[in-house]
């Protein structure tokens, strides 16, 4: 059962289909993700979206339209047109109706450098045109070992929550909170590790601003499975789940969505 704060923020439950995919394949996942959301005969269920590789926007956003599953991009440009080869900016994601973007996922922090305050920016952008980010944070092994989980995830949290502060917009933002150690790797934080950072989470962002704090969303992300998904879901300040390998599959993540919900 969820309890009444979790229940307040109804869950979310996010594909991270990185790059992974193609037109074929995508047809027949999302095609089987709806099959089995109709089966489920319109009872409450987590808010399930998928995040897509770019290119895919537009067939996410045919197949998708009018159904109860959103969508939304793995990453965005800060920067709203020009020369930035590559980039893609948040009005391109508004052309397909995207409702958000992951932001400041690790695998772009540790391969393409990602700053904090780029992480931010982009945060920004999203949410001055209508766009939710969810902004990943998360601390390595090496963290976690040496003591420092929580300081390290607490930076990263006040890093992209001051400026979004600064602006009014921080209570329209999501988290994911995802240990490096945990992505991929089959091994998820366990609920009372991910309660314990998601706690800590949630108080940084109180001290920012209450109200806000109470409103956002922490979704735990980290070789979440339908197995793990209830023990997750049961924690006070786990909102809901951002799902990478399992959202492949149809089954999977439907089951996840449903464990988030205890449907
Ligand atoms: P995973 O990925 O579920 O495959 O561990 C999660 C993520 O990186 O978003």
């Amino acid at each position: 059962m969820l309890n009444s704060a979790a229940t307040q923020r109804q869950p979310w439950v996010i594909g991270n289909w990185k790059m992974n995919g193609g037109l074929s394949d995508n047809e027949t996942l999302l095609s089987d993700l709806l099959a089995l959301l109709e089966s489920h005969g319109g009872r409450p269920i987590a808010r399930c979206a998928v995040a897509v590789p770019a290119p895919y926007l537009f067939q996410t956003m045919v197949r998708l339209s009018g159904h109860p599953i959103g969508w939304g991009a793995q990453d965005v440009s800060a920067e709203a047109a020009g020369a930035f080869t590559g980039e893609v900016a948040v009005s391109m994601l508004q052309d397909f109706e995207a409702q958000f973007s992951l932001v400041g996922h690790s695998e772009r922090r540790s391969r393409h450098g990602e700053t904090d305050a780029l992480v931010a920016a982009k945060a920004l952008a999203l949410l001055q045109q209508g766009l939710t980010p969810v902004v990943c944070v998360g601390e390595s092994l090496q963290e976690r070992d040496q003591g420092r989980a929580l300081t390290f995830v607490c930076d990263q949290v006040r890093q992209a929550a001051q400026p979004l502060h600064a602006q009014g917009v921080l209570a329209d933002a999501a988290f994911a909170y995802e240990p490096i150690w945990a992505i991929g790797t089959g091994r998820s934080a366990s609920p009372e590790q991910a309660q314990e950072v998601h706690a800590a989470i949630r108080r940084t962002l109180a001290e920012i601003d209450a109200s806000a704090a109470e409103q956002i969303r922490l979704l735990y992300g980290g070789s979440v499975k339908a197995a793990t998904a209830a023990g997750l879901a049961a924690q006070q300040d786990v909102d809901g789940a951002l799902v990478g390998g399992a959202s492949l599959n149809a089954r999977e993540f439907f089951d996840i969505a449903c464990a988030m919900s205890d449907c």
